[in-house]
């Protein structure tokens, strides 16, 4: 694995919500240095004009070309990334699902063909050595995120069918309001949307088979848009998991943390961090019978987003995974 001792960094979709994400990442990072942020409706604009809470930290304007740099964030909607990645060199990440899935599932998951292989597919609970010799990841979508990390300690002894139920904040639409993501439909609602047939079940079978499934299990399930900002939980009823297991494939991990009971979105907000419940119970109306539900709580900008991709280029600069991840934001 290479060895730097800083990289710059030029972040793509400044003007979105992973942009702003990424930009929070990258400017407490100790080695990483922003050189350039770009977009399209933007260009021109003093970035802190975009993101006020910035303040005076940062004086940068948005340009409409990619800045030269040794690692770039596409932090793009679907189908623009995989357009970009050949005009740019250096570490790159993609935050969208251009690269995470070979066909035919990539074109059944996004409605358009990719001629490419898909990139290094980038949850770093799937090892670190895989890095190695990388220069471009395929950021997870962040429910993958969420199921994958709820799911792998199991990937060997998964059963048949698994169901899976998420709820999601509402940035994880993206910036621009549409129907069903603007504030009246989404505040004081819960609605279910894609179910059974969300984008990122292919990508979670990937992982699954990354961490050496033996058969792969028919992933029921059912996304909710839920009334927050930011976070995701997702539970999933899964026989045999035991908490014993979890801590020791987790233990150590920074990013990720384990409990025995149910985690919660606010919990994870605004952090890095991965909570995973293994929370074993009776279960009620049967007679001594119990049971286990498996959750895992992130914040879909951060774990599912943009720490998650500081993590991944830490990973391919032969850093710490956790390096400039772990400022205390808001307690409260
Ligand atoms: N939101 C989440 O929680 C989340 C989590 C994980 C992954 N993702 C994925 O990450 C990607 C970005 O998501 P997002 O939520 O940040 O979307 P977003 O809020 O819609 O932001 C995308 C930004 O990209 C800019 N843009 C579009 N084309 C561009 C180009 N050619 N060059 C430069 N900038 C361009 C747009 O601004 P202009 O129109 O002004 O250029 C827009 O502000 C998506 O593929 C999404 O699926 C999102």
């Amino acid at each position: 694995m290479s060895s730097h001792d800083t990289l710059s960094v030029c972040i793509h979709g400044v003007s979105g919500y992973t942009g702003a994400e990424c930009l929070r990442w990258v400017l407490n990072h100790p080695r990483l240095r922003l050189v350039g942020a770009t977009a399209q409706k933007a260009a021109g604009k003093p970035v802190s004009a975009l993101w006020p809470r910035l303040g005076a930290a940062l004086d940068l304007t948005v340009s409409r070309e990619p800045v030269e740099a040794d690692a770039h964030l596409l932090c793009l909607p679907h189908g623009q990334a995989v357009a970009l990645a050949p005009q740019l060199s250096g570490f790159i990440i993609d935050l969208s699902g251009d690269h995470r899935l070979a066909e035919p599932d990539h074109s059944a998951a996004y409605g358009y063909a990719r001629a490419t292989a898909p990139w290094l597919y980038g949850l770093p609970e799937l090892g670190h050595s895989r890095y190695a010799g990388e220069k471009r990841v395929a950021n997870p979508g962040c429910f993958a995120t969420a199921l994958e990390l709820a799911l792998l300690p199991m990937a060997a002894q998964l059963p048949d069918i698994l169901h899976a139920t998420g709820l999601t904040g509402s940035t994880g639409s993206g910036v621009t309001p549409t129907e069903t993501t603007h504030h009246p439909a989404r505040d004081e609602n819960l609605r279910p949307y894609k179910v059974l047939n969300h984008q990122h079940v292919p990508e979670v079978l990937r992982a699954l088979t990354e961490a050496g499934a033996r058969s792969l299990p028919s992933l029921q399930f059912v996304p909710i848009s839920a009334p927050l900002r930011r976070g995701i939980l997702v539970a999933i009823p899964l026989p045999g998991a035991t908490i014993e297991n979890y801590q020791a494939f987790y233990g150590g991990n920074l990013l990720a943390a384990v409990s025995d009971q149910p985690p919660d979105v606010l919990s994870v907000a605004g952090t890095p961090l991965a909570r995973i419940g293994v929370v074993h119970s009776p279960v009620s109306g049967t007679r001594g019978a119990t049971g286990t539900v498996v959750f895992c709580a992130i914040d879909n900008l951060a774990r599912g987003a943009g720490s998650q991709a500081v993590a991944n280029l830490n990973l391919l600069a032969g850093w710490p995974v956790d390096l400039g991840l772990t400022a205390l934001g808001p307690l409260v």
